[in-house]
Parts: structure tokens; C-alpha cells; sequence
């Protein structure tokens, strides 16, 4: 059987990302970050839009070359309709529409939050596949969703956060110690120094499989202005502390939300998926969940947790096998359910 090419376009947020797989093979899977947010303390949308426009070129080719192909050899486009900024929607979405009717090849639009779950699928040496049914617990920047995956393409939200995304509640609390966005992965870093109990902060009280980040986000600013009135070196001599109890608490609230859904729905098949799934800690603690609770666990590669399109052209993929494809009016959905 002749072998099936689909280039991935990614833009819905502040990452300009291409990949080209091959079959569920990854040939390529080229990230261009925009450092242009930082200085902001979170993504300004007018500027992601413009810096999208400059990268999607280069990175489309990029993407291409590096996986040994021509444009010719194209099976398909896929590229992400949504959830998302609108005017990084449009950039991508308006290339891909121009290059799939270029090509005259099919163009398949992609869920951003579904491609973060069938990321999974990617085949890769050594990576588990979940089998049907399986939870997956989808944190990023924007979004913290328990999802039951009854197959590709059907897809249940058992629970979702009612304020914040647990990525948000990171940030805001980088924020709140004077680190740069995006602070999640600086927490990270800093908590593998630090004790996780010296700080106790409130866990939310909310539905079983419902998340609340913003009280906790309060708490910590609360918490931090109080200690800091009465010592301004505070947060410098006690950053690794402070950092390890914030993530221990934010991880322990997911970790609780896991055991609830395993409880009520008897699955014990869990992956992780979005930009927090690269967070160490989680990752260790599911690791241990396999050990003391006999679930198996999915954790997806580092390169496919935060934004990339690898996991919009493995969607792409399973769409294309399906022939699901898109028409020329599709249009970008800044908001649109898995
Ligand atoms: O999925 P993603 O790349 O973009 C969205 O669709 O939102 O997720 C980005 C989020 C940011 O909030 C970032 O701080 C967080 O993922 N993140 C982390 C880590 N790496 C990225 N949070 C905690 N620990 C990490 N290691
Ligand atoms: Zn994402």
C-alpha cells in the first residue's frame, strides 16, 4: 500500500508549529516559539497573530525538507479550526486552505483539544497506545478536561475546570513570584530543589470531577503578600519551597480528580495530555499510580505535550483513513467543544 503523507499546521495559540508524518510515523515536527510574550507576562494576541504571518512560511518548508519530501508528495492538509485565538486560527487556517487547493489534495480541519488526545496514536519505539476505552486528562494553558475516549473520534468531557486551567494557575502563580510566562516549567524546575510540604495551601471544594484553580491562585497571592510585608526577601530565600508546595498542590488536586474518575467510571487505563503533561511531577506520580493502584498509564513523549503539530497531523491521519474531510468554507472556531 502506497505510503500516506499528511503535513500538520498548528496556530492556535503562540506556537507556529508544521510536522509531516508518515503513515503514524513522525518525519518531522518543527516548533517555532514567539519570545515575543515574554516580556508581556502572557500571550498578547495581535502580536501572536503578526509573528504566525512571518514564521507559517519557513516552518511549513522546514517541516517538508526535513522529512525528505516534496510538497507533491502530499497525501493531505490537516490543520487546527479551534479551540483557540481567532486571529492564529486565521493565519493557519487561511494557509492550509491555500496550499490544500494549491495541491488539489484534501484539507482536514483538526480539533486542537481532541489532537492533544490522539497524540497517543503517534507510533513511536517504546511508546504504549491506549486501548478503547481510556481516560485522558487534558491540561494546558487553556484548558483542564477529564475526557472518556470511547474511540477516535468519540469523545465524552466527564469534568472540567469551572474558572482557571491548571496551566493558568502555574503561570499566575509564576507570576505572582516575578517569573517569566510562561512559569509553569520554571516551577518545575525550581520544586525539584524544594520541600513540597514546607507550604500548605487550601485545595478547592468542588464536584468530584470538577476543577477550580482561581481560590487556590488567591490563596497564594494572599499568602505570599502577607509573608513578603514581613519579610521583603521572602520569595528569594524561600523560592525552591514555595515553588514545590505550589506544584505539590496543584498535582495533588489532578492526582484526586484521577482516582474519583477510576472510581466511577472502573476505567484504569489514564493518559495525560497538553502542555502540563510535560510537568515532572505528574509524570512521576502517574508512573507511581501503575505500581500502587494497578492502573497503566499513557504519558505522552516530552515534544508532543505542549503545543505542536505532530499531534494535528496524526489527527489529520485517522481522518484522512476515515475520509472525514473538509470543505473550502471551513472557517477558524476560536470556541469549539471536543
Ligand atoms: O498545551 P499548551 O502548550 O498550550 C495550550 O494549548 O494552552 O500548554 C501550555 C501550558 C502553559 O501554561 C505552561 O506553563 C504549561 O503548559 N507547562 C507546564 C510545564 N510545561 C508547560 N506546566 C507545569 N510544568 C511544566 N513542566
Ligand atoms: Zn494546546
Amino acid at each position: 500500500q502506497k505510503p500516506i503523507y499528511i503535513l500538520g499546521i498548528e496556530s492556535s495559540c503562540d506556537d507556529t508549529s508544521a510536522a509531516v508524518i508518515c503513515n503514524r510515523k513522525v518525519l518531522s515536527n518543527i516548533v517555532a516559539n514567539q519570545e515575543v510574550h515574554a516580556k508581556y507576562g502572557g500571550v498578547v494576541p495581535e502580536l501572536a497573530s503578526r509573528a504566525h504571518q512571518q514564521n507559517i512560511v519557513p516552518v511549513v518548508q522546514q517541516a517538508i525538507e526535513q522529512a525528505g519530501i516534496t510538497k507533491e508528495d502530499l497525501s493531505a492538509i490537516a490543520f487546527t479550526k479551534g479551540p483557540g485565538l481567532m486571529g492564529s486560527l486565521l493565519v493557519g487556517t487561511s494557509f492550509a486552505k491555500s496550499l490544500a487547493l494549491g495541491l488539489d489534495i484534501p484539507l482536514i480541519d483538526v480539533n486542537h483539544m481532541q489532537a492533544h488526545i490522539l497524540a497517543h496514536f503517534i507510533e513511536e519505539e517504546d511508546a504504549k497506545i491506549p486501548p478503547f476505552p481510556f481516560v485522558c486528562l487534558t491540561i494546558s494553558g487553556g484548558h483542564t478536561q477529564i475526557v472518556k475516549i470511547t474511540n477516535h473520534f468519540e469523545m465524552e468531557v466527564l469534568g472540567e475546570t469551572i474558572d482557571d486551567a491548571v496551566g493558568e494557575a502555574f503561570d499566575k502563580s509564576a507570576k505572582i513570584l516575578g517569573l517569566p510566562y510562561p512559569g509553569g516549567p520554571l516551577i518545575d524546575k525550581y520544586a525539584k530543589q524544594g520541600n513540597p510540604k514546607a507550604f500548605k495551601f487550601t485545595k478547592p471544594r468542588v464536584g468530584d470531577l470538577e476543577f477550580s484553580f482561581s481560590g487556590l491562585k488567591t490563596g497564594i497571592l494572599y499568602f505570599i503578600q502577607k509573608n513578603v510585608k514581613e519579610n521583603p526577601d521572602f520569595i528569594k530565600e524561600n523560592l525552591y519551597d514555595i515553588c514545590a508546595s505550589i506544584q505539590h498542590t496543584i498535582i495533588e488536586i489532578l492526582m484526586d480528580k484521577l482516582k474519583n474518575v477510576v472510581k466511577q467510571t472502573g476505567i484504569k487505563h489514564i493518559a495525560i495530555a497538553g502542555g502540563v503533561s510535560a510537568n515532572s511531577e505528574i509524570r512521576k506520580r502517574l508512573q507511581q499510580a501503575e505500581k500502587h493502584w494497578g492502573w497503566t498509564t499513557y504519558i505522552p513523549k516530552f515534544e508532543y505535550t505542549t503545543d505542536n503539530a505532530a499531534m494535528i497531523a496524526i489527527t489529520g491521519y485517522l481522518k484522512y483513513l476515515n475520509k472525514t474531510y473538509s470543505d473550502v468554507s471551513v472557517t477558524a472556531q476560536a470556541r469549539l467543544k471536543v
